[in-house]
């Protein structure tokens, strides 16, 4: 059994709409435990920079604004100064720009301590692209969620109009190919399996399936689901 006196972490990197936010979320409800979305505060980033006029290649203007970011996450909904913006920063363009500054490493290290203050007791689930690489190395379980692009365009599609947005599969599928590419070729953090990860594909899962091979991952280490 691992020592519990540091609080434990479990990560789920992944590409886009491979049902990162979906597992986690589920994962910390049974566990009892924190989430962080991390992807979240690169969105609110992008959203923040659009806001008040930061050139998305400003890079010190970025990281600023990164650093002073007032937000709050509480009940599912997202604030951004204040404002509600849980629908605005899951807009595609928000998505788009959000990937393009993350490649920046002044805003990667603006992030980085505000990402680590999530960890408290008794645990956290944390989902993004550098959680098991860079942010939570000493995680005691990550996951490297993977589907096939088809699947996630769709369940993205599917999203997108239960929200009300317009969403077109082709070129949601070409946005998700290209913000996969930029992920994962970036000099900074880029999308990448930990060596220690365990991969797990969810193209053929459903979500209950997909949070029973976490939890049975989680609990083959020695702890219990509550
Ligand atoms: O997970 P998401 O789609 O909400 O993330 C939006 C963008 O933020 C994603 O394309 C890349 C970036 N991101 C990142 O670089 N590192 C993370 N840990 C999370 C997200």
């Amino acid at each position: 059994m691992q020592s519990q006196s540091i609080t434990p972490v479990i990560t789920i990197d992944g590409p886009t709409a491979s049902g990162k936010g979906t597992i986690a979320h589920k994962v910390a409800e049974t566990l009892g435990w924190t989430v962080l979305d991390s992807g979240a505060l690169y969105r609110l980033t992008a959203l923040a920079s659009c806001q008040q006029g930061v050139d998305a290649a400003d890079e010190t203007g970025l990281a600023s604004l990164a650093a002073q970011l007032d937000i709050r996450f509480h009940a599912g909904l997202v604030w951004l100064d204040g404002q509600d913006v849980t629908e605005a920063i899951r807009q595609e363009a928000i998505g788009n720009l959000a990937s393009q500054i993350a490649a920046l490493l002044p805003v990667r290290q603006a992030l980085l301590e505000r990402q680590r203050a999530f960890r408290t007791a008794p645990g956290l689930v944390a989902d993004g692209r550098d959680m098991g690489t860079v942010v939570f190395p000493d995680a005691c379980l990550k996951i490297f969620l993977v589907a096939d692009a088809q699947a996630r365009a769709e369940r993205r599609c599917k999203q997108l109009k239960d929200k009300g947005f317009p969403a077109n599969l082709t070129l949601l599928l070409e946005d998700l190919l290209a913000r996969d590419e930029r992920d994962r070729q970036r000099t900074n953090a880029p999308l990448l399996a930990a060596t220690d990860s365990h991969t797990v594909d969810s193209s053929n899962l459903t979500i209950d399936e997909t949070v029973k091979v976490v939890l049975d991952l989680w609990s083959n280490l020695g702890f219990r689901a509550r």
